[in-house]
């Protein structure tokens, strides 16, 4: 008996899940989830079977095949990280059938009343599942040590229409046999059939770890951009729509190109949705369905490289996936190092440097962040008790692009192609860590281990010597600028005429952390940066704003965070004003977290109230 992931109550000497298939009431009144979810195992199993949950409330799991009733408990400790443990006693059974409801306060799913949508007049709903929310919408063994296949129906009010990364197979209208073990439970028999109801079918027949797993529910439109893709956002967000599908208008050149360099497309379809403001990341690589931050579409290189960077999970993440959040820069390295050949080729290689250098300087960033806490900056870290969301960082997607990019320099582009293309065809649809990485890395060049010290790269601290700061005329010339800004110097018109937001971000984010605060206000009232459309560029600058102390912008920075729920946003903007010696800052970001907590999903709440917690 010993866990097989730091985050689950999954136990090494059980069979895994192989197959789920859920029944799903959504009740938009209450928040809750009436479900029902029959679980196969890849054996038959007798003993204390452990599964995740959080905040689930079950009524009844039974057998599947007699609708005996099994025994079943739940831990009374709540664990902060890994929640609930469930156990559930069989005796040679192979599969479970667990009649269950979800909390409002689940942490995957953001639940939005009609006011808080575009179109003011229908709700929403949402999940995010990774690192491990999947365990507060079904009980489950929620690492990606197992892979699941799953059918799923959900049963939604007729004028909304359901999105999910599976196939859909149809829209039709409930019947009643299908609600029977739903009945068993709390839950009223005439609300699955009732007239305002329609369920929507779908299946997802390639095996995916459960973080996942994933759907939107709203009054959604779409556009149709390519062969193999729509992008989906609520229909009465027509400028949204039509702005998304400009934007993604080359995505099928970026699937072409990623099946040139990676292998095959494994997943039919590659749809984007384009989610509310809250949405808590950039883009989360759901399979076949893509979740985006509406704060990508701005008509710039950004939101291809976003979606360039999803579609690269499909290979290094989706196809192959780390084994539990320890290896994580599995995904997320291999991930950046994909996404930037994918741009390098669609965008030109000088944008790809910039990128390099954006990159360059979190990772420089996170350094400091990690000074008392340098296992985190560590490719392969122990979790034992850390929470992935608090730990989110640049690490894994920079360090880990490093690592990759430094075995491409050692052996070249062409070797190093045929080296990818053979991991994935390798480990496709299997969840690995990374002793398995360098232990085929070392089969396939011999003598790698020789010329680079993958010890040190994977289980050292820092940031190795033989890293690639990146080199380009652009780069370098901006870097020398930030430089200049110490000795008073602002960049001239002249000089930035042909920067966009990335070469205005790279600027600010190579300013010194607090500058005199009458230099920053000069910055701005010639370049309007507090104004930007452009979140990166705006929160940047904001950033600097409240760190040097320039109490104007506290207006700016109150309506940013009222405005988007992206952490990438939220975690900088609440750092700075809760680090920040002034009181007065500390104030402004109680008082607006008290007032916009509610609007944000609940994983950016919980990260949030951390960092608040931590200064505060
Ligand atoms: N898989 C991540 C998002 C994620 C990571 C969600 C960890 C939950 C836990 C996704 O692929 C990602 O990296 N998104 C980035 C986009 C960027 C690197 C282009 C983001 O959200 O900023
Ligand atoms: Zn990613």
């Amino acid at each position: 008996m010993s866990p097989i992931d730091p985050h689950s109550y999954t136990d090494s000497s059980h069979p895994l899940t192989t197959h789920v298939a859920l029944s799903l009431y959504l009740d938009f009144n209450t928040s809750i989830i009436h479900g029902s979810a029959l679980l196969t195992l890849s054996s038959a199993f007798s003993g204390n079977l452990s599964l995740d949950a959080r905040c689930i409330y079950i009524d009844k799991v039974l057998d599947p095949q007699t609708l005996e009733p099994l025994p079943c408990c739940s831990s009374s400790k709540l664990d902060p990280i890994r929640g609930t443990e469930v156990i559930v006693i069989l005796s040679g059974q192979s599969s479970l059938l667990i009649v269950y409801q979800t909390s409002p306060s689940a942490s995957a799913l953001q639940w939005l009343s009609p006011l808080q949508t575009f179109s003011k007049s229908h709700p929403y709903v949402y999940t995010q599942c990774q690192a491990i929310h999947a365990r507060s919408i079904f009980p489950c063994q929620d690492t990606p040590a197992a892979r699941i296949r799953y059918d799923a129906v959900l049963n939604i009010p007729n004028s909304l229409s359901a999105v999910m990364s599976a196939r859909h197979v149809r829209r039709r209208l409930p019947v009643p046999e299908e609600a029977k073990h739903l009945e068993e439970g709390s839950f009223g028999s005439s609300l699955w059939c009732a007239e305002d109801r329609v369920v929507e079918e779908f299946a997802m027949e390639q095996p995916i770890p459960p973080y996942l797993f994933a759907f939107a529910v709203g009054a959604l439109g779409f556009r149709e951009v390519g062969p193999r893709t729509r992008v989906y956002a609520e229909s009465a967000a027509v400028e949204v729509l039509d702005a998304a599908a400009l934007e993604f208008a080359g995505t099928e050149d970026m699937i072409k190109q990623g099946e040139k360099l990676f292998g095959d497309y494994e997943w039919e379809r590659f749809d984007l949705l384009v989610l509310p403001p809250s949405f808590p990341y950039g883009g989360m690589e759901n399979p076949r369905m893509v979740f985006l931050t509406p704060t990508v579409i701005k008509g710039d290189a950004t939101g291809a490289q976003v979606v360039a960077h999803e579609l690269a999970h499909s290979w290094t993440g989706n196809l192959i996936t780390n084994l539990n959040n320890e290896h994580f820069w599995l995904n997320e390295g291999f991930t950046t190092y994909a996404e930037r050949r994918i741009v390098e080729i669609v965008q030109g290689a000088d944008r790809a440097t910039l990128n390099i250098g954006i990159g360059w300087r979190g990772l420089t960033d996170e350094m400091e962040r990690f000074k008392d806490n340098m296992e985190l900056t560590k490719l392969w870290n122990t979790q034992e008790g850390v929470d992935p969301d608090d730990v989110y960082s640049q690490v894994p997607y920079e360090k880990g692009f490093q690592f990759v990019l430094r075995i491409e320099r050692q052996i070249g582009r062409t070797a190093f192609d045929e080296f990818l293309k053979k991991y994935i065809a390798t480990f496709k649809f299997k969840s690995i860590d990374t002793t398995t990485f360098l232990e085929f890395l070392i089969a396939n060049i011999p003598g790698i281990e020789k010329e680079i010290n993958l010890q040190m790269w994977i289980v050292g601290v820092g940031i190795p010597e033989d890293a690639y700061e990146p080199v380009s005329n652009i780069y370098t010339n901006i870097i020398s600028l930030a430089k200049e800004f110490k000795e008073g110097r602002m960049p001239s018109e002249n000089e930035v005429a042909e920067w966009n937001g990335q070469e205005w971000e790279l600027y600010l984010e190579n300013l010194p952390k607090s500058c005199e605060p009458s230099q920053v206000v000069a910055l701005d009232k010639r370049y309007r940066l507090a104004e930007s459309k452009d979140y990166e560029v705006k929160v940047s600058f904001l950033q600097l704003a409240i760190t040097s102390k320039c109490r104007e912008y506290h207006g700016e920075v109150e309506k940013t965070l009222k405005e988007v729920g992206r952490m990438k946003y939220l975690r900088p903007l609440f750092t700075a004003l809760a680090q920040a010696g002034g009181t007065e800052e500390k104030q402004l970001a109680k008082q607006v977290f008290a007032e916009a907590r509610e609007t944000y999903h609940p994983i950016a709440q919980g990260v949030v109230e951390s960092i608040l917690s931590k200064y505060i």
